[in-house]
């Protein structure tokens, strides 16, 4: 039986250790991305989150300054890729923000504008507050609503054929001075740059490698 095409993807996509400073990602490319981080599935339709896109060389020299103090490796990656895209949480998720996917909701056609009915919608907002510290800080659960869109995005650039490197190693608090107005409160602990592999060095040319089977999976 011939191999399917997602497996085939998912074998070939390789984080990228080196990049080719000499190629960019095209604009059709990057929109398709956008889109699939956009459509990204989050608990209770919350969306908490904001895609920065560092394109610009100017973007990207603010983003080297926060490369200062750690994980200088991944600091070339910024220089060499084409784009990164901070993929930032919103760590105080409130009803506020759950309204403007109510209100989104109904405007698209799923729900009436009844008050009744957008209340009924509203109340899912008690899920969010059920992950919510004494603080009303629920960033562990936007957080993990981010890596939801990473993987999305890690897929999407496989089928593509554009390389990937999603980075954890980056400097949260550097992130956040330097990018204060983009971010508005949101936080970035992940980010992902999107390019094309040097031809020469990194790892394009490396097997893919997992644990077996067995050890992750059980049918029952
Ligand atoms: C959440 C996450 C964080 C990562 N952080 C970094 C990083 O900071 N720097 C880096 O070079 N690679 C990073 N990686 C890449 C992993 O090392 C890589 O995905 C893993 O070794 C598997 O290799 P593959 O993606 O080529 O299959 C990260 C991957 C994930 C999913």
């Amino acid at each position: 039986m011939d191999k399917h095409p997602i497996i085939t993807d998912l074998e070939t996509r390789k984080t990228s250790k080196h990049y080719d400073p000499t190629r960019r990602v095209s604009s059709e490319d990057m929109e398709v991305l956008y889109e699939s981080l956009r459509l990204t599935a989050s608990s209770i339709n919350s969306q908490p989150w904001k895609f920065i896109v560092i394109e610009s060389e100017e973007a990207k020299g603010r983003l080297e300054k926060t490369f200062a103090r750690k994980n200088f490796h991944n600091k070339k990656h910024i220089t060499d890729g084409s784009h990164v895209i901070l993929l930032a949480h919103n760590p105080r998720y409130a009803i506020e923000d759950f309204a403007k996917v109510v209100d989104t909701d109904i405007a698209n056609g799923r729900g009436d504008n009844s008050s009744e009915s957008r209340n009924r919608a509203l109340s899912k907002f008690s899920f969010a507050e059920s992950k919510m510290d004494a603080t009303r800080n629920n960033a562990e659960w936007t957080k993990a609503q981010v890596y939801i869109a990473l993987g999305n995005a890690l897929h999407v650039l496989a089928r593509l054929d554009v390389d990937g490197t999603p980075m954890e190693g980056i400097d949260p608090e550097l992130i956040s001075e330097e990018f204060e107005q983009e971010l508005d409160g949101y936080v970035c602990e992940v980010a992902l740059v999107v390019g094309y592999h040097h031809p020469e060095g990194g790892n394009a040319k490396l097997p893919k490698s997992r644990l077996p089977r067995k050890d992750v999976l059980k049918i029952l």
